[in-house]
C-alpha cells in the first residue's frame, strides 16, 4: 500500500524463487485535484487518500483473484512523504494486518522506486548503483544489498521533478508539467540557451533551485522584451520554437548534471549495473543519455518501464519482499516519518 504523495495505490505482488510478478496494481491519481492549485496541497491529499484506500485495496485483491488470507505479508510506505498522506496507508495497513493476522512491513518510498526494477529485470541482484529521480526525491545510491542503501548524492534544495514542474508552470503548462516539457524539448534546440549546471562541484550532490531560477528569470526577461509568446491554448504541441528552445535547453542542463555525477560516481565506485527509477526516469532525453553513457562505460542499464517509474504500490511490495526476508517487520506501534535521510 502506498499513499506518500498524491497517488493512492495498492498492489498484490508475488516473489518466489526467481519469479517476480505483479498480480494486480491499482492506482488512484489525485493529479486533477491538485492541478487546480498548481501543486500538491497536503491536506487535500490526505483527505483524498482516506476516501480511496479501502476501495483500492479490495480492488487490488479482486483483480489478483486472491483473498486477504492467502497473502503472506502486508507492506506499506512509512517514509518519506507528506505526513498526513503517509498516515492514511500506514494506519490502514496496520488494521488490515491485524485483522488478517499478517506480518506488517514498513517500506522506504525511495527504496521502493529502486525495487520497481526487479519486475523488469528479474535477475537483477545487488550490489548495483541507483538513481532515483522523482517529484520529491533526487538520490544517487550505492545499493550494497537489497536492504542496505547508502545515499552518496542528493539534491540540496528542489527535487529534479519539482524543477521540471516549476519550469513547466512558468511556461504556462498545467501541473505536473514534466512530461509535457519532455515532449516540447524534442522540438527545441538543446544548445539555444546556456543554463547553469545543477551538479555541485566537489560532491555528488545537486542543486536544482539555481537552474530553475535561471530558467524563470530568462522567461520573465524574454517576456518583458516581447521575445516570448504566451503558450497557446492546447499546450506545448503548438508552442512557439522559442518556448521549445527553453524546454530543450533546460532539459539538456538537467541531463548534463545527472550524467556528469553518474560519471564521477562510476569512477569512484566502479559499478557494473545502474538502476534508474522514479517519475523523471520516464524522461525520454534522460533515458537516451543514460543509454549512451552506459553503453560507452559497459554498464548494464536497468530502466523500469514507464508504468513502473511513477508512484505505484507494486514497487513497495517488491522492496517489502526483501525487507521481509531480512526480518524488518513492524509492530502495531508503527508510525510514519515524513523526512528521513534518503533511502539509508
Ligand atoms: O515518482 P513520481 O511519480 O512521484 C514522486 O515520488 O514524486 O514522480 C513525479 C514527477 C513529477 O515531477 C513529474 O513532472 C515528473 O515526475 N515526470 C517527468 C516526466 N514524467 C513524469 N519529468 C520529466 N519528464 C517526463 N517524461
Ligand atoms: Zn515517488
Amino acid at each position: 500500500m502506498e499513499s506518500s504523495c498524491d497517488e493512492t495505490a495498492a498492489a498484490v505482488v508475488s516473489f518466489y524463487e526467481t519469479e517476480r510478478s505483479i498480480l494486480s496494481s491499482a492506482i488512484a491519481s489525485q493529479v486533477e485535484i491538485h492541478a487546480l492549485y498548481g501543486g500538491v496541497v497536503p491536506e487535500i491529499a490526505g483527505r483524498a487518500h482516506i476516501e480511496a484506500i479501502s476501495g483500492l485495496v479490495y480492488r487490488a485483491l479482486e483483480e489478483a483473484g486472491i483473498s486477504a488470507d492467502e497473502l503472506d505479508a502486508v507492506a506499506v510506505t512509512s517514509e518519506p512523504g507528506l505526513i498526513g498522506a503517509l498516515l492514511v496507508a500506514v494506519n490502514f495497513a496496520k488494521a488490515f494486518a491485524f485483522a488478517h493476522r499478517l506480518p506488517l512491513i514498513p517500506v522506504n518510498h525511495i527504496r521502493g522506486h529502486v525495487a520497481a526494477a526487479y519486475f523488469a529485470y528479474p535477475d537483477l541482484k545487488a550490489p548495483f548503483f541507483a538513481m532515483v529521480a522523482s517529484g520529491g526525491h533526487t538520490s544517487l545510491i550505492d545499493v550494497r544489498s537489497p536492504v542496505e542503501f547508502v545515499t552518496v548524492g542528493k539534491t540540496r534544495d528542489d527535487a529534479i521533478g519539482e524543477a521540471f514542474d516549476k519550469v513547466a508552470r512558468v511556461l504556462g503548462m498545467p501541473y505536473p508539467g514534466g512530461a509535457e516539457i519532455d515532449r516540447l524539448a524534442s522540438r527545441g534546440d538543446p544548445d539555444a540557451i546556456a543554463f547553469p549546471s545543477a551538479a555541485l562541484r566537489g560532491s555528488l550532490d545537486f542543486s536544482f533551485s539555481g537552474l530553475k531560477t535561471a530558467v524563470i528569470n530568462y522567461v520573465h526577461g524574454a517576456r518583458q522584451r516581447g521575445a516570448l509568446p504566451e503558450l497557446p491554448a492546447g499546450g506545448g504541441e503548438r508552442a512557439d520554437k522559442a518556448v521549445a528552445d527553453i524546454a530543450a535547453s533546460f532539459t539538456a542542463a538537467v541531463v548534463r548534471a545527472v550524467i556528469s555525477h553518474l560519471e564521477k560516481a562510476h569512477a569512484r565506485f566502479g559499478y557494473k549495473t545502474l538502476v534508474a527509477a522514479g517519475g523523471v526516469a520516464a524522461n525520454s532525453h534522460l533515458r537516451s543519455a543514460l543509454t549512451v553513457f552506459c553503453e560507452k562505460q559497459e554498464i548494464r542499464l536497468c530502466l523500469p518501464p514507464l508504468s513502473l517509474c511513477g508512484d505505484n504500490a507494486a514497487m513497495i511490495g517488491a522492496q517489502g519482499y526483501y525487507e521481509f526476508m531480512a526480518g524488518h517487520l513492524a509492530g502495531s506501534d508503527l508510525n510514519a516519518r515524513p523526512t528521513v535521510r534518503g533511502a539509508d
